[in-house]
């Protein structure tokens, strides 16, 4: 039964105080020194952790004391709060309890040190991951950001927490964190106006003014000197320790991992801005005719500045200093303020700003970190509120944060002290009852809803009439003069009349902590908590989206006549709702404790400790647990725990739990001293008793583990041994299938292979027999060919030799006849030559003689004959020539053959030109109707312009296409096509020239066999139309210009507006269309058109004259038109090249 743990081994002192002997105050503190000058600043009370502060940073929160402190049994080492921290972890993640650690102490003894470490040390052992890690860094950065806003240095801790936080970190099943919810309890506001001496404002005001960059300070208006503000206090402003330049940083980059956007970090620092800013506004009073003082702001630009910085008219927040308006319910009646009343409407503006940015950063900072799972979740709270708090100068604040201080010494009495003794008399343990003081009766003094201190003070705030903080006292002397914890100079009961250290304007309460006395000064103000309406109007109507927010009763639309509770009932409230929750958690105490005022390590000042250990009520608690028993447990869970210690219980126990206990603790041989058994509950002595318990339990669940591993494998094994055999018995026949298989496979090609050779030697056996037999056969056939052969060659030689003897006798004979041939020849020869002399010599005797008789018949008709023979055949072969060489049938083909005599030259063009015209005739001969009216157009535009006009020429090669602009298809001119009652011979976008600057104007030209018509390009809205017959004629220019003047007959009906001048890039066309229609049309004469170099043109009632002048090189390649004077347009037309 000897468990060794280190709590109870080579301990400096005792590390709980339960095991202290002999149990005194003397030898408690003793016990306290002696380990807080050993470094040993944690000590048990059994689960409660009692932490002294050591003013310096101790080498024990490393992360190896986190993985040492992990995982172990509570008494298993040394105390630490990093024990405490695991216990709650894992009776939370491993028992479903919710947990809430609650951190009580006076203010500078370590809460918030200790509530960090907590938060720390569950934040390092809870589950790790992407997710996980972001909650967790979450969660921590949340405190520098409420530290900054929600601390200040004050007389007794420079980071005194001045608001109450309980904060509650939510867990998957896993006990991974998921979120958090933080709940904030009334922040101290009245610092923000105004610090006691020594102390100074809430952090971030000076952090802002000295770790914020010039930029930022210049862009929020604010200066770094701390002397400028008037709101914080300079005698303390440089703290000893605190960086406060980096501490901005560091704030800055908690908001930004907490969450919070650029634009939102920027509102807030504008809105501490501007707290600083209104602190600077000063009033002066201004006499009024009615004899009464009326408060003007005394220097503007504090207030300007301030104004800009939220986005407030400036009239209005002045007004709101200056006037007062009280709303009744159907009256509105206004009040002008004093310089007294300017200056605290001013200080409430700045509280009332400030209070309501904290509470909208807490909330800012729970929707970051709430959590984003709907699952059930299991929740670890951890709650760090102002320590308890006696100054010299004791108002309402240190009323509400003393009363919070009492209600949680009233929850650890009732879940502790009386809780523990109540229930050994429940459970019929035998039991001598320890005295304690029980402080409800002070809670009931502060809480009571009759006669309470809040109460009355409420009561007195609503009451109509006087109101003052002397009424207030007034009726505290009355109705609380017979509480044995209140005392006043002026009480009913006049006990302390002759008590000179209590002033008049003071009462004293007795607290559990110690007396506290208070100055009634500011009661009534500070529980009324009242902002005029005027402002948080004025606050409403802010061009600033957080401001908007923070004052929403500013909204007119929502005036609500009706009080809000008071700051002493709200609080009250949410103290309350705070008691309940932590009362379904299963708590878990730290007692922090300081060991001397002067925030000095190695100081250990035992009437300080000894004040403390009093009014903290430690010795109650080691006594009561020295009396009690450590451990206790229903007897269901515990033999649910427990029964695998014994063989009897284990697995299954039928039989009632209690019994199954008793069983269990007889067969474990536990001395019966060492536990007690109750109705529900067995209750253990020692913790030794429950260290063996649990130590078996370990064991035994390893040997469990080990049982449970050992038939885990064995059946995998076996399943996998049976699964393998399986598996064999396929692998192997498969196999065998596959080896006989192979082996046929060899037999049988072996078989082929020996048929194969017996096969060959029985062929090659009967080949060669075969062989043998053909052999013979030839050998006989060989023999006989070669009998017959000679015999043939015998007769042969024969037959040779007599057919020698014949060719010799034919070889003579030929010879004899050939040289008889040969002489025959030359003999015939010489006859022929003879007689060919003979004929020639004839023949030329014959012609000389007929030569000389005709000479004279030839000279006279003979010449004449050669010359027309001569000629007919020169002619037949030129034609003859000309038909093989003719050109193509193309009119435009020029080439012709060459003539090849000088006296054919008239034929040869003629026959030339009756060809051209001839294949003219033939090309012709193809035209379609449309074509041939095209080439007429062309014929009648060349017949106008040749020669005349030089735009002529580069207008041959365009075909005339008319409608440009396809007039009847483009949706775009729908209502123009429908404005046309004539087929459109011609549409196109032509520029009508105005008279006055020479520029053009784009319009539509349409041309139909009626009328000319000139329409809008955008809208398609006809501008002019003119009936052909009212045009007269078309003036051009002989330039290659497209200006062409249409002018109207005088008199007619469109020669009103006068003559158009217009200019296209298809004049050629238009101008050929317009003659043609004058052509055809019967009704009408042939249209003019003038084509010179100057022409006039009838503008309404003038006539201008139109001059083309050929441009230089300066005029570019475009033609312009320019208005010279009244009487003269001279268009530039660019050389053509
Ligand atoms: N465990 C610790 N190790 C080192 N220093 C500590 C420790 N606990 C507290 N301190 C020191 O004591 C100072 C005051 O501690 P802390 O702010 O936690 O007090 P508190 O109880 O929260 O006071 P208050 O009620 O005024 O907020 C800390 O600023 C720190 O310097
Ligand atoms: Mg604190």
């Amino acid at each position: 039964m000897e468990v060794k743990t280190s709590l109870l081994d080579n301990m400096i002192g005792v590390g709980d105080m339960v095991l202290l002997e002999p149990l005194s105050e003397d030898s408690f503190l003793e016990n306290l020194r002696k380990r807080f000058d050993h470094s040993e600043i944690y000590t048990y009370i059994g689960s409660v952790v009692i932490s002294m502060n050591p003013y310096r940073s101790l080498p024990i929160f490393t992360p190896d004391k986190v993985e040492e402190y992990r995982n172990r049994n509570f008494y298993e080492l040394s105390p630490h709060i990093y024990a405490l921290a695991d216990e709650a972890y894992r009776s939370l993640r491993d028992q479903d309890k919710d947990q809430c650690i609650l951190i009580t102490g006076e203010s500078g003894a370590g809460k918030t040190e200790a509530s960090k470490l907590v938060m720390s040390y569950v934040a390092a052992v809870c589950g790790k991951g992407q997710e996980v890690n972001k909650v967790k860094e979450q969660l921590l950065q949340s405190n520098p950001v409420l530290e900054a806003f929600g601390n200040a240095k004050t007389v007794r801790n420079d980071n005194s927490s001045r608001f109450g936080k309980y904060m509650d970190i939510e867990f998957d099943f896993k006990g991974d964190p998921l979120g958090g919810v933080i709940s904030n309890y009334l922040l101290e506001k009245s610092r923000v106006v105004k610090q006691p001496r020594g102390e100074r404002n809430f952090h971030v005001f000076y952090q802002l003014l000295s770790g914020a960059s010039d930029d930022t300070l210049k862009k929020l208006k604010l200066e770094r000197d701390f002397s400028k503000y008037n709101y914080l206090s300079l005698d303390s402003a440089a703290v000893n320790g605190l960086d406060d330049a980096a501490n901005f940083r560091t704030v800055r980059n908690a908001m930004q991992i907490v969450g919070f956007m650029e634009d939102e970090v920027q509102s807030v620092l504008e809105l501490v801005a501007a707290v600083l800013k209104l602190g600077n506004i000063e009033f002066k009073p201004e006499s009024r005719c009615n004899g009464t003082d009326e408060s003007r702001v005394k220097d503007k630009n504090d207030l300007k500045e301030m104004c800009e910085l939220l986005g407030i008219e400036q009239s209005v927040l002045e007004r709101a200093f200056s006037y007062r308006t009280v709303e009744a319910k159907l009256e509105k009646v206004s009040t002008t303020l004093n310089v007294a009343q300017a200056y605290y409407a001013r200080d409430a503006l700045a509280k009332n700003l400030y209070s309501r940015l904290f509470t909208w950063l807490v909330s800012r900072i729970n929707e970051s970190i709430k959590a984003q799972a709907k699952t059930r979740h299991k929740v670890m709270g951890v709650l760090d509120i102002y320590g308890f708090e006696i100054f010299e100068d004791n108002s309402f604040e240190q009323f509400i944060i003393n009363y919070c201080n009492e209600k949680l010494q009233q929850i650890f009495i009732e879940l502790t002290l009386r809780e523990e003794q109540e229930e050994y008399v429940r459970e019929g343990i035998e039991w001598t009852n320890i005295e304690y003081f029980n402080n409800a009766i002070i809670c009931d003094l502060i809480e009571n809803n009759q006669n309470g201190i809040l109460a009355m003070l409420d009561e007195e705030c609503l009451r109509p009439g006087t109101v003052t903080d002397e009424t207030f006292l007034d009726k505290l002397n009355t109705i609380c003069a017979e509480h044995q914890h209140f005392e006043s100079r002026l009480s009913k009961n006049s006990k302390f009349l002759t008590d000179h250290s209590l002033p008049h304007s003071c009462f004293r309460i007795q607290h559990y902590a110690g007396k506290v006395l208070y100055r009634v000064e500011g009661f009534v103000d500070k529980n009324n908590d009242l902002l005029y309406r005027d402002l948080s109007q004025a606050m409403y109507k802010a061009n600033h989206s957080l401001i908007k927010q923070l004052f929403p009763e500013g909204n007119p639309a929502k005036v609500n006549l009706k009080r809000p509770p008071t700051a002493g009932t709200q609080f009250k409230t949410s103290v309350g709702t705070l008691m309940r929750n932590l009362q379904t958690k299963n708590p878990n105490y730290i007692r922090c404790i300081k060991p001397n005022d002067k925030k000095a390590s190695h100081i250990f000042t035992e009437s300080l400790v000894c004040h403390q250990v009093r009014y903290l009520g430690l010795m109650e608690n080691v006594r009561v647990r020295r009396a009690g028993y450590a451990f206790r447990q229903a007897y269901e869970p515990c033999l649910e725990r427990y029964k695998m210690l014994c063989k009897k219980t284990w697995p299954h126990w039928r039989g009632p739990a209690r019994e199954g206990v008793e069983v269990l603790m007889a067969d474990l041989q536990v001395p019966a001293e060492e536990f007690s058994y109750g109705r529900s509950k067995i209750f253990i002595r020692n913790p030794r008793t429950l260290f063996f318990l649990e130590e078996r339990r370990r064991q035994c669940l390893q040997d469990l583990a080990a049982l449970i591993q050992k038939i885990y494998r064995g059946w995998k094994c076996r399943s996998r041994f049976l699964l393998m055999k399986k598996s064999q018995v396929v692998v192997s026949a498969w196999y065998r299938r596959y080896a006989q298989q192979k082996k046929y496979k060899q037999v049988k090609s072996a078989t082929t292979v020996v048929q194969s050779y017996t096969r060959g030697w029985q062929a090659r056996k009967l080949l060669r027999e075969l062989k043998y037999q053909k052999r013979c056969e030839e050998a006989v056939t060989t023999i006989s060919a070669f009998w017959h052969g000679t015999q043939a060659r015998r007769e042969l030689r024969q037959l040779k030799e007599e057919a020698r003897n014949k060719h010799a006798v034919s070889v003579i004979w030929a010879g004899w006849q050939g040289t008889k041939a040969r002489r025959e020849l030359r003999r015939l020869k010489e006859e022929a030559r003879r007689k060919h002399a003979v004929a020639v010599i004839w023949a030329f005797w014959q012609g000389l003689k007929v030569r000389r008789e005709y000479r004279k018949f030839f000279r006279a008709n003979a010449g004449k004959k050669i010359y027309e023979f001569t000629i007919q055949r020169i002619m037949q072969k030129y034609f003859l020539g000309l038909k093989s060489s003719m050109p193509s049938m193309s009119p435009i083909d020029r080439k012709w053959p060459a003539r090849p005599y000088r006296f054919l030259d008239g034929v040869h063009t003629e026959l030339r030109r009756i060809f051209h015209l001839w294949r003219c005739k033939k090309y012709r001969g193809q035209f379609t109707e449309e074509r041939k009216a095209v080439y007429e157009e062309k014929l009648e535009a060349s017949e106008i312009f040749k020669d005349k006009k030089a735009l002529y020429p580069s207008s041959v090669s365009q075909p005339f296409k008319g409608d440009y602009l396809e007039i009847s298809k483009n949706p775009k001119y729908q209502k123009l096509n429908s404005a046309v009652d004539e087929k459109v011979l011609l549409a196109d976008v032509v520029n009508k020239i105005n008279r006055a600057n020479g520029k053009g104007t784009a319009r539509i030209f349409l041309l139909t066999k009626k009328s000319v018509l000139l329409a809008d390009q955008k809208t398609g809205q006809v501008k002019a139309s003119v009936p052909l017959p009212d045009v007269a004629s078309v003036s051009v220019s002989t330039q290659s210009d497209g200006f062409f003047a249409l002018k109207l007959k005088e008199g007619s009906a469109s020669a009103v507006k006068g003559d158009f001048l217009l200019s296209s890039e298809h004049l050629i066309e238009i101008i050929t269309k317009l003659h043609r229609i004058g052509a055809t049309a019967a009704d009408r004469e042939q249209l003019n058109v003038d084509i010179s170099d100057e022409f006039l043109v009838q503008f309404k009632q003038d006539k201008v004259c139109v001059k083309f002048i050929q441009g230089g090189p300066k005029n570019g390649s475009s033609v312009s038109c320019k208005r010279k004077n009244n009487r003269l347009l001279e268009v530039s037309v660019p050389t053509t090249a």
